[in-house]
């Protein structure tokens, strides 16, 4: 399975702060905002990784990522122009899926939450069809919304920012196709706000049956980083789980380790460039940990 990160738009809500640096760039506590949704790919097992951001700031993203070595994956970099929609990964990264599965993951998406892993594995192992996963919302206009069908629970469509939403389950910005998915996007055509909307994506699986929504309980967190507000609780939440536990959420070299993908002397020669930071002698203690 390849995997997707999109971590394009204007961010026009966090104006100043993205006046001139991409919104994905800017610190969740002690790391780039990207490395969450990253980990989570990396987490599910997907080594092939393209980056898909604006013409200003994919330069950014390839200074800070390179090529993966880093972290044991492989990175590729793709434009996309302008913002004409979240779908349009799947057009823009058509060569990259080849005849592959793809996840999609948004690049300000950031979850937490033990069980997240192997939700994500499976829908990883899943050889037909789509998994996407609901997180239940104060505010789901916001979102695009699915309904379920109180009999069976299952899912019965999704809308868009819904002016009167039919549930308060949002559908959050992770989604796992199969390789569908490149001729259902290139399919599909621009909503009333001139976007190649997902959940147009999404609600084609759904009418073939193909679609599983799996909800995401009161254990898990995913959180939102679209206003100064959403910016700090998320960077305080990440600073108080980490020194409660003296775990890092997101360290990518260490899931590298883990997965057994990073060489433990580039881990080594990676954590002391990093110098003397607490990230870096976390990165120690880990190769310590892991490497017997
Ligand atoms: O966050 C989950 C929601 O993401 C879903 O519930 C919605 O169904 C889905 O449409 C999307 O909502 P928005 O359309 O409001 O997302 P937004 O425009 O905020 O874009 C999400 C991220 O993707 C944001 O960081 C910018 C980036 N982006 C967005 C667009 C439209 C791109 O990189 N390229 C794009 O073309």
């Amino acid at each position: 399975m390849k995997g997707i990160v999109l971590a394009g738009g204007s961010g026009t809500r966090l104006y100043p702060l993205t006046l001139a640096i991409s919104k994905q760039i800017l610190p969740i506590f002690d790391k780039p905002m990207l490395y969450y949704p990253l980990s989570i790919l990396m987490r599910a097992g997907i080594r092939d990784i393209l980056m898909i951001s604006t013409p200003r700031d994919l330069p950014v993203f390839e200074a800070l990522l390179g090529d993966g070595g880093e972290f044991g994956v492989n990175f590729s970099y793709a434009v996309q122009a302008a913002p004409k929609g979240l779908a349009e990964a799947f057009i823009i990264g058509r060569e990259f899926i080849g005849d592959d599965s793809v996840a999609m993951i948004l690049g300000d998406n950031l979850y937490f939450g033990d069980g997240l892993t192997d939700l994500c594995r499976a829908a990883a192992d899943r050889d037909d069809g789509a998994s996407v996963f609901a997180y239940q919302v104060e505010d789901p206009q916001r979102y695009g919304v699915v309904s379920f069908d109180p009999c069976t629970g299952k899912a019965i469509r999704i809308v868009e920012k819904p002016q009167f939403p039919e549930s308060d389950w949002a559908v959050t910005g992770l989604y796992f196709y199969n390789n569908d998915v490149v001729r259902i996007a290139a399919g599909i055509t621009p909503s009333e706000r001139g976007e190649l909307e997902i959940t147009a994506v999404n609600n084609a699986y759904l009418e073939r049956g193909l679609l599983q929504v799996a909800q995401l309980g009161r254990g898990y967190a995913w959180l939102d980083t679209g206003t100064h507000e959403s910016l700090h609780d998320a960077a305080s939440f990440v600073r108080t789980i980490e020194h409660r536990q003296g775990m890092q959420i997101a360290c990518l070299e260490e899931i590298g380790l883990e997965m057994g993908w990073l060489d433990p002397d580039r881990a080594r020669t990676r954590a002391a460039m990093l110098g003397n930071t607490r990230y870096a002698s976390y990165l120690h203690r880990r190769i310590r940990d892991l490497v017997s």
